[in-house]
């Protein structure tokens, strides 16, 4: 049995910023390779994994983005502090006195975004926020070219988050980065073995890691061209609404409540017919479901629901709170619901099935 808990914490840890989603491709291309017919990249770096036969239709295409939110070296200043370009939608309250990984050609850089201390401050100061273009890494270094030559430092090197997976609440809940979305590649992943164990008969089945999602849905514009797919399944990272100072007009899932459905971001709206087809799924197998409508949030489906002619498209996501920060929290029993409802609805998806779905009267 494989140990879900322990590829979750490896995809949580793993550095990949938007543009830099080698380690994550690793590992994500270790656990695929085993069970897919074939495995290739696109032209952008998303990792397209194939089960059933090249020519069958439908094809039934799940995405789950390996970027995370991170920053990229800008420049060096004379006295050695690194300023940043963010990568990603963050918050700057988010950003300031974390610790983070520089990735240079020499190997891991950790550093600190700086905050000026609150003892040389005047009242109306301490009031204000710190943004981003104020802010800087404290690499330790003791000028730009120690920076540079013996810390390896070089403009564009990624930037990632420093965090450590943790259980919380005995193990009922994982804390971590980059749930968004690195849960829904552990989802897409246990999706694929289950699959592997016992293959649907109608459908072909293409399991992508996307890359570039955080900076505009890029790699699964890419490879949703390059697929074709008749069905699209993104697996994301939920809007948990139930942590204080948070509305169910904002957000309406919760932790525990099991996967959610989006019915509305500002992406995409979901194929209703499909919405319905998962939620019937998911009654069969006595897994309750969520709902969410997001103002904002962008996600890969939208990408596959525009590709070529347009296919039916839906988002399915484990409730995740805090996101795009250094630390957010998800339940495992989210997780392990999501992966049994992903597995039965792409066994459903035969022929007939796909074909109601894209009749439009
Ligand atoms: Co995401």
């Amino acid at each position: 049995m494989p140990d879900v808990e322990q590829l979750l914490a490896e995809l949580s840890n793993a550095a990949g910023p938007s543009g830099f989603e080698g380690p994550v491709r690793a590992v994500v291309r270790r656990e695929l390779e085993p069970l897919a017919d074939a495995l290739e990249t696109d032209g952008l770096g998303s990792l397209m994994a194939r089960l059933g036969p090249e020519e069958r239709r439908p094809r039934v295409m799940l995405t789950a983005h390996m970027d995370e939110l991170g920053l990229m070296v800008r420049r060096i200043t004379p006295e050695g502090y690194v300023k940043f370009q963010t990568l990603g939608g963050w918050l700057d309250q988010a950003l300031i006195n974390q610790r983070w990984i520089i990735q240079t050609h020499l190997g891991p850089v950790p550093g600190i975004t700086g905050i000026k201390t609150v003892h040389v401050m005047e009242p109306e100061a301490r009031q204000k926020l710190f943004t981003r273009g104020d802010m800087f890494i404290d690499i330790g270094a003791r000028d730009k070219d120690d920076a540079e030559q013996r810390l390896g430092v070089r403009p564009g090197d990624p930037v990632s988050p420093d965090s450590t997976f943790a259980r919380l609440a005995g193990g009922e809940l994982y804390l971590g980065k980059a749930w968004d979305d690195r849960v829904g590649l552990g989802v897409m992943i246990e999706v694929m073995r289950a699959l592997h164990e016992q293959p649907p008969a109608a459908a072909t089945t293409f399991a992508v890691a996307t890359v570039q999602e955080e900076v505009g849905l890029r790699g699964a514009e890419t490879s949703a061209y390059a697929i074709g797919p008749d069905i699209g399944i993104n697996l994301e990272s939920g809007v948990a609404g139930d942590y204080p100072g948070i509305t169910p007009d904002e957000a309406q899932e919760r932790l525990g409540g099991g996967p959610s459905l989006f019915l509305h971001d500002s992406s995409m709206l979901p194929n209703l017919r499909l919405r319905d087809f998962v939620v019937e799924v998911a009654g069969s197998l006595g897994i309750p479901v969520q709902f969410n409508v997001l103002t904002g949030y962008g996600q890969d489906g939208a990408a596959m629901q525009r590709s070529r002619g347009g296919a039916p498209a839906i988002n399915i996501a484990v409730p995740t709170r805090y996101l795009h920060s250094h630390n957010g929290l998800i339940a495992r029993s989210d997780v392990d619901a999501a992966i049994r409802l992903v597995t039965e609805v792409v066994r459903r998806l035969d022929s007939d099935a796909v074909a109601a779905l894209r009749r439009f009267d």
